[in-house]
């Protein structure tokens, strides 16, 4: 087979050429690879590292923080990149004869020009979609238009960026392969024109690439797609835990519509929890005012955005051991506290631990049907929740329990 002429070192310019790559490629060539094979370790460290104390998570969040301002920055340098090379003619391949090796190579290429805008995408989708995580650092805030708080587009899109960032360790290292086969093996040209510097090249014919590379990496992200929805990545992780499931119970006031549940910093970001499952006996006698309250709320019934299971775990909640918490009250009068009509003074069991407290709450009743609302705020470490996190740096100290509701009497 005849060789081409090799002709005499070419000094590349800011863009490319049918034989080598200019500057501005290079330069963002080999960004992208150092942005990206940055990216990828601290993905992996920090999504296996420990979070079961409030140091631990800590350390997790800073480098987790660290992964998604790399990866952020990687996406911007990809998008430049991009449409950089939109505007470029391309390398001709050295060995254009090779047509399957061409082929998988230029496959290649579109799978990672496809993966560094879809993997960082993703995980900032991911990253919006939830709340109380490490932070992005950067001044432009931590969320995305269009991007709704919501667990299953969260979950959706972690999946997503998972599965993504395999097709890119994938492609990469088939690309690195061929790189080193170019260098050791053929001996020829093909890495040393990516690298800085003046490389003599030969005279090369231009090269078109057709529709088939891109098509080609189309499919393969398809077919990531559809390996990890067969594989379950995008099921949706369920609670362990399972509620308790609590009798109906008798009351002169029948609960019609309420809600409860709490709202706690996670990374100086306020979430909130809701029980779905929970149960009011309520006396009350309008004349007077007073009456009493037992409400029994079934734990495992909580939801709490992408971090349920953890806070139903020991550490927190421990809903195996204490599937339920129970608050029982006498209703009065309030006492001259700001904002409330009444207040329920009685004792808060949650956790094996039983506390006095006093929920001050609005209550109005009109024609029959009560309506109230009331929050009060709780230090967790009393109840034992969260030991282990107790500077409050990552899980907030205080909670502030929240809860409404509108009861008509029983007939
Ligand atoms: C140490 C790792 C790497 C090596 C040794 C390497 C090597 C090369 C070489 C030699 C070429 C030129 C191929 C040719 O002339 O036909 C190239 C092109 C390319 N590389 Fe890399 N690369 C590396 C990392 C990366 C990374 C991390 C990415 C992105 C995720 C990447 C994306 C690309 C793309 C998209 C092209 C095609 C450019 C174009 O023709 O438009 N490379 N790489
Ligand atoms: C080029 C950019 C990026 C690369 C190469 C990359 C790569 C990775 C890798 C390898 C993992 C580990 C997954 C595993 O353990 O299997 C990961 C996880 C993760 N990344 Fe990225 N990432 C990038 C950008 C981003 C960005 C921009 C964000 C958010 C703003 C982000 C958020 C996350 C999150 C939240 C996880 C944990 C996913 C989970 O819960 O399973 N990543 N990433």
């Amino acid at each position: 087979m005849s060789s081409p002429s090799t002709n005499a070192p070419l000094a590349p310019g800011l863009s490319n050429s049918t034989q080598s790559y200019g500057r501005v490629a290079k330069s963002f060539h080999w960004l992208t690879a150092l942005l990206i094979l940055t990216a990828i370790p601290l993905g992996i460290i920090s999504n296996n590292m420990p979070f079961e104390t409030s140091e631990e998570l800590a350390r997790k969040a800073l480098v987790f923080s660290i992964h998604k301002t790399v990866g952020i920055t990687a996406f911007f340098v990809a998008l430049a990149r991009i449409l950089w090379a939109i505007t470029q003619p391309r390398p001709a391949p050295l060995h254009p004869e090779r047509k399957a090796e061409t082929l998988a190579a230029e496959v290649v290429h579109f799978t990672l020009y496809g993966s560094i805008v879809l993997v960082p995408l993703s995980g900032w989708i991911h990253h919006a979609a939830t709340t109380g995580f490490a932070p992005i650092w950067w001044p432009f805030g931590q969320n995305l238009p269009f991007v709704p708080k919501s667990d299953s587009i969260a979950e959706t899109f972690a999946a997503l960026h998972v599965i993504l960032e395999r097709v890119l360790i994938i492609s990469l290292f088939l690309h690195i392969a061929g790189a080193l086969k170019h260098r050791f093996v053929d001996r020829d040209s093909t890495l040393a024109r990516m690298l800085p510097g003046a490389t003599a090249l030969p005279d090369l014919a231009p090269h078109k690439t057709g529709l088939l590379p891109p098509i080609g990496a189309v499919v393969a992200f398809i077919a990531a797609i559809g390996v990890g929805a067969a594989l379950g990545k995008f099921s949706h992780s369920e609670a362990q835990t399972e509620a308790a499931s609590l009798e109906a119970v008798a009351s002169d006031w029948v609960v019609q519509d309420g809600s409860l549940g709490f709202t706690v910093a996670q990374m100086g970001q306020p979430v909130t929890g809701t029980f779905e499952e929970w149960t009011a006996a309520i006396r009350y006698d309008e004349a007077s005012g007073t009456g009493d309250v037992e409400v029994t709320i079934a734990i495992g019934s909580l939801s709490l955005g992408q971090v349920t299971g953890q806070a139903l775990g020991t550490e927190f909640f421990d809903a195996t051991a204490f599937p339920t918490a129970l608050f029982i009250a006498d209703i009065a009068p309030a006492d001259g506290i700001e904002g409330a009509t009444h207040m329920a003074t009685g004792t808060l069991s949650l956790k094996g631990v039983d506390l006095p407290l006093t929920l001050p709450f609005s209550l109005e009743v009109t024609e029959g049907t009560a309506t109230m609302s009331g929050t009060l705020p709780l230090a967790r470490l009393d109840f034992g929740i969260g030991p282990n996190y107790s500077d409050g740096s990552q899980v907030g100290l205080n909670v502030t329990v929240e809860t409404a509701l509108t009861a008509t009497r029983a007939q």
